[in-house]
């Protein structure tokens, strides 16, 4: 039986370098879900698919084919064979992903590849419903969280700390508008599953978040 550590939470709360580390200190494979959701976003766009036809997006999600390889390590997102990882973290393609991703017919598919590899590895995978419906069974399941202040001051320093010009005001509002996104949409909302640990990241540190995690999965 493969060991499995869900992790879920809003957007910037840090899911990704706390998998991450994790992944590398128990040598387990790390899973990005919201990797994949982008990777079929960017095949809708290249496809033109229009982001208000959901009957489109169903049936053109169904020839997408999306795989995962690792290279050092790292998670690689193939589309139809082609290395698309360094494609995925744009705007536009977030964008798409967060309409695309609310489609049961591309939540079906992608579900079931992200539940075959974590049948196969040991897996610290993260995104929205890892907890609640992709490892309903997961060995340790942690729900994680930051304000929406302190996520998007992250954000903030990030982006400043790659030379780029950006609102405080903006990011924050713009997490908001993705929060509430991601909590009501009717397909697979992002809610903390009954049994999952609650980590606000707000005050601790990466170190101290993953140090928590270790604790529990030593249990
Ligand atoms: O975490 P991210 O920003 O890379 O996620 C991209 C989009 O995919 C985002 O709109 C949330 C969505 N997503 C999802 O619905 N379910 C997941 N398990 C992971 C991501």
């Amino acid at each position: 039986m493969s060991y499995q550590i869900a992790i879920d939470g809003p957007a910037g709360a840090g899911k990704s370098t706390i998998a991450k580390e994790l992944a590398k200190r128990l040598g387990f494979i790390y899973v990005d879900t919201g990797a994949m959701y982008r990777a079929m976003a960017l095949y809708l766009l290249r496809e033109g698919v229009p982001m208000d036809d959901s009957g489109k997006i169903s049936a053109a999600s169904q020839r997408a084919d999306i795989t995962i390889a690792y290279k050092d390590g790292l998670q690689q997102v193939l589309l139809d064979g082609e290395n698309v990882t360094t494609f995925l973290r744009t705007e536009e393609v977030g964008n798409m992903a967060s309409v695309s991703s609310a489609n049961p017919d591309v939540r079906k598919k992608l579900v079931e590849l992200q539940q075959n590899l974590a049948n196969r590895e040991n897996v610290v995978m993260d995104g929205r419903d890892i907890g609640t419906c992709v490892l309903p069974n997961a060995d340790v399941k942690v729900y994680l969280t930051a304000s929406a202040s302190c996520r998007a001051k992250r954000r903030y320093e990030e982006l400043t700390a790659k030379g780029e010009t950006c609102d405080l005001g903006v990011i924050e509002a713009d997490i908001e508008k993705r929060d509430h996104q991601d909590m009501t949409r009717e397909h697979s909302p992002l809610r903390q599953a009954e049994d999952a640990v609650f980590l606000d990241s707000s005050k601790m540190t990466i170190r101290e978040v993953v140090e928590r995690i270790l604790v529990l999965v030593e249990r």
